[in-house]
């Protein structure tokens, strides 16, 4: 998409053409003005000029989708406008009703995302600088995620979209983490895209691995792998919680990791060779084809290992202690209750994780031939996975995208980038759908 005429400084009018795969070929325009602009007069004059010459166009308006976010232990709104322009994206953080418990507890979840919910998105409404009425669209996300979590976005914005009379539109958690890129590279000023697009989802969650097509705004995906057990940001987190560091574990690994040495000690992560089980006696299907699958149980199993072989448990026991005794701990904090041993040990799991990710992600890009790189998820984040992917995509000649930090881990504002597409297209749901907590990504 390019800017073809700017208009009082602001960006209002953009054409693009867009084939096959997102592939730019001259026969689709797109002209897109402001509400209340001014520019209406240019842009029908681009109109004429493109009829003229036999192409098809399109007048659209920008679009200001409200998203909601609520499928695990953020509750998120935000504003966002024509899916490339964060107006607003507040995130109200669980992490403290959780943390006593070392994880997220489904039922203090809903409870939390059921305060929260209208306050938040008051706020990202009065950010915006819009009102429940002014906006275009209302997106939710449908799943996956915990099933109670989800309903109270889903009611929420059910109730918005009935009252006042606005489409509604359900979007996939793990699509939205994927638009959390695309929100950021169509602002860029490079913002084509080279097709086919490999996308590695790490979060809490999930690790999946899809590739990704476009065509006239329509986003599909097909799956190529999945963790067979934890998934990455699960064992960061479970390993935390084993080493008595406290909860999100990710964030508190990824500080401490850059103090240790990553190869002190030695973790092998499973290089899985048979097809998932859980797949056997389905019928092949069009998607059959090589699959880049990931497992992190054994890992964890491992840490444990070591933990109980170098008779650790008494420390750890004593650094539990000492940081719920402090609110708010910083990494100095973690520094100061870690010794030696505990750096090393954080460090080394950190790489064999990273290295694992990052192996198999290229492998697979290399097996399908991708030519663009994406990484989004909480887990995305993570430093040393973004500088080893840099640098050994790099080594590929495969460019890598990933969200800035902010926009890694759960937010509303990928979820109403998400749901610009669809907007486009009118991909609208009907009031009885509902929260799907195993929904699959297609
Ligand atoms: O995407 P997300 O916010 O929520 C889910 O959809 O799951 O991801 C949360 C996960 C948690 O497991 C958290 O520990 C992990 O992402 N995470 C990180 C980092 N920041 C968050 N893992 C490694 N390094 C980080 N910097
Ligand atoms: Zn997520």
């Amino acid at each position: 998409m390019r800017k073809v005429h700017d208009c009082g400084g602001r960006n209002l009018y953009h054409w693009e053409h867009r084939g096959t795969q997102g592939k730019a070929v001259p026969d689709l325009l797109i002209v897109r003005w402001t509400k209340n602009s001014l520019c209406f007069p240019v842009a029908s004059v681009l109109l004429v000029i493109k009829s003229f010459t036999g192409a098809i166009a399109i007048i659209m308006p920008d679009a200001h989708i409200l998203g909601i976010e609520s499928s695990c232990d953020e509750t998120g709104a935000a504003v966002v406008r024509s899916g490339q322009e964060i107006l607003s994206n507040v995130v109200a953080s669980q992490i403290a009703t959780h943390q006593p418990y070392g994880g997220v507890v489904p039922e203090l979840a809903s409870r939390e995302h059921l305060r929260a919910m209208v306050p938040v998105v008051r706020q990202a409404l009065a950010e915006a600088g819009q009102t429940y009425r002014s906006v275009d669209a209302i997106a939710v996300t449908q799943g996956p995620g915990l099933a109670g979590a989800l309903l109270v976005g889903i009611s929420f914005a059910k109730a918005l979209a009935f009252a006042l009379e606005k489409p509604l539109i359900a979007v996939n958690h793990l699509e939205g983490h994927i638009h959390a890129v695309l929100l950021e590279r169509r602002r860029s000023e490079d913002g084509e895209l080279d097709f086919l697009v490999l996308a590695l989802v790490v979060s809490g969650g999930h690790t999946h691995l899809y590739l990704a097509q476009l065509q006239e705004n329509l986003w599909t995906y097909r799956n190529i792998g999945h963790t067979r057990d934890d998934a990455a940001g699960e064992a960061f987190d479970k390993v935390a919680k084993l080493l008595g560091l406290g909860y999100p574990g990710g964030p508190i690994i990824d500080g401490l990791a850059a103090y240790g040495d990553p190869l002190a000690v030695k973790f092998q992560t499973s290089q899985i060779k048979h097809r998932d089980r859980r797949d056997h006696g389905q019928p092949p299907t069009e998607d059959d084809g090589p699959r880049f699958d990931f497992s992190y149980s054994g890992i964890k199993t491992a840490v444990l290992r070591y933990v109980e072989t170098e008779n650790l448990g008494v420390a750890i026991e004593a650094r539990r202690k000492a940081l719920a005794g402090i609110g708010k701990p910083t990494l100095e904090d973690y520094l100061r209750l870690s010794d030696r041993q505990i750096l090393d040990l954080v460090a080394s799991f950190q790489r064999s994780m990273v290295n694992d990710l990052v192996m198999k992600t290229l492998a697979a890009a290399r097996e399908y031939e991708v030519r663009t790189l994406f990484v989004s998820g909480g887990v995305a984040a993570n430093r040393e996975l973004r500088s080893t992917f840099e640098r050994e995509a790099g080594m590929q000649g495969l460019p890598v995208f990933f969200p800035s930090r902010a926009l890694s881990t759960d937010n509303a504002a990928m979820i109403a980038a998400a749901a610009f597409p669809k907007f486009l297209r009118r991909e609208f749901v009907a009031m009885d759908f509902s929260a799907e907590a195993g929904m699959a990504l297609r």
